[in-house]
């Protein structure tokens, strides 16, 4: 190939050139972020689910639809992945993990970013409001997403009811490898959606998680209270449903949420397992870029703030944290 042929190519890099960073939250935990993309377009923070990490949004961050409608984000909640993995119960408190969101957003020099949680990603939401209230992001969307911990066992179904106490167990190996294997799949409805490598990959992060983090990361208590209050009469929000999810009942988590927010919007995937995002990647795609668009569209009839300018159309992102790429488990300490 003669170089002038690559030129496209490298132009490609560059506009999506991603990101990686050790972000340190303000209690001092290491979280492991990144973001690719246009940071003048709509900055958009992926959350996963539990057990899991970012990883699970590989292909999203491949998709060039993707990268060129949105600066695409993603962190390892702490406990998780490559984010420090504290062993004590009190980082588990709902305001550190408001603080992570934070600091992702500071490093990243986000304005007002959309945010989706997966799963128990979704819990992350009302710790943002509990701390902050409305102002700190322009919507959510919930991909088949539970709104706190205490919603588990009403909206669980019976494989999520009867795998997780075989999961935080620290008494039978046998018991846990059945269970971790068996969540995994849980998450898919058709078996071709994950390849082998990427099921293996999803099963060994169950691995780097201390049994009791993953202990401390279900029984930690939240406050909804604010999200509702506060968020209820104008924050937009869309709810990505999966009819054939077989970890949570996403029939009866829309029933739930739809009464407390007055901006709802529903995507019902008759055909999609918990994976809603891979499952039903072409729809939810078009949803979450054409809900980001009817809110911007919105706002910018109203105002826009000067802020927004400076930071969008203006200003470089300055970076701040250490590089990292994908290199490590994060560190567990401080006692139980
Ligand atoms: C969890 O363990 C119990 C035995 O303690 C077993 O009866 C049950 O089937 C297990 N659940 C799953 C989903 O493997
Ligand atoms: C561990 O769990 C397996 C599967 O339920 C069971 O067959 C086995 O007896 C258990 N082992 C111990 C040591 O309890
Ligand atoms: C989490 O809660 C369960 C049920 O209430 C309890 O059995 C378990 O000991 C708790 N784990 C930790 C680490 O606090
Ligand atoms: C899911 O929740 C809906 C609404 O509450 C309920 O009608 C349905 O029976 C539930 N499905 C399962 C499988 O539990």
């Amino acid at each position: 190939m003669r170089p002038l042929t690559l030129l496209p190519f490298a132009v490609f890099a560059l506009i999506h050139a991603a990101s990686a960073l050790l972000v340190s939250s303000k209690d001092g935990t290491q979280i492991w972020a990144e973001a690719k993309g246009n940071p003048r377009n709509p900055h958009f923070v992926w959350i996963h689910g539990y057990l899991l990490s970012s990883l699970v949004f590989d292909k999203l961050f491949e998709d060039e639809t993707y990268l060129n409608n949105l600066y695409m984000v993603r962190y390892d909640i702490r406990g998780f992945g490559q984010s420090d993995k504290p062993l004590n119960a009190a980082s588990y408190q709902s305001a550190r993990f408001a603080e992570d969101f934070d600091a992702v957003v500071q490093a990243f020099n986000l304005h007002k970013p959309f945010a989706a949680g997966w799963s128990y990603g979704g819990t992350i939401f009302t710790d943002i409001y509990a701390l902050h209230g409305n102002g700190v992001v322009s919507g959510f969307v919930y991909l088949a997403a539970l709104d706190s911990t205490s919603a588990t066992s009403s909206v669980s179904q019976p494989l999520a009811l009867n795998t997780l106490p075989n999961l935080t167990q620290d008494a039978n190996v046998t018991l846990y490898n059945t269970a971790e294997i068996g969540f995994v799949e849980g998450t898919i409805y058709h078996p071709s959606t994950l390849s082998f490598e990427t099921r293996v990959a999803w099963i060994g992060l169950g691995a780097v998680i201390p049994q009791v983090v993953k202990s401390n990361l279900l029984n930690r208590t939240q406050d909804t209270t604010r999200l509702f209050a506060e968020g209820g009469p104008s924050l937009p929000v869309l709810y990505v449903a999966g009819l054939r999810d077989a970890l949570l009942n996403d029939t009866a988590l829309v029933e739930l949420l739809r009464p407390k927010f007055k901006r709802f919007e529903v995507l019902t995937l008759p055909d999609s397992g918990h994976a809603v995002f891979l499952e039903g990647f072409e729809e939810v795609r078009s949803s979450v870029l054409q809900f980001v668009h009817s809110v911007i569209d919105r706002v910018s009839f109203t105002l826009i703030s000067p802020s927004y300018l400076v930071t969008n159309l203006v200003a470089k992102p300055s970076l701040k944290g250490v590089d990292a790429r994908r290199n490590s488990f994060g560190g567990c300490t401080g006692g139980t």
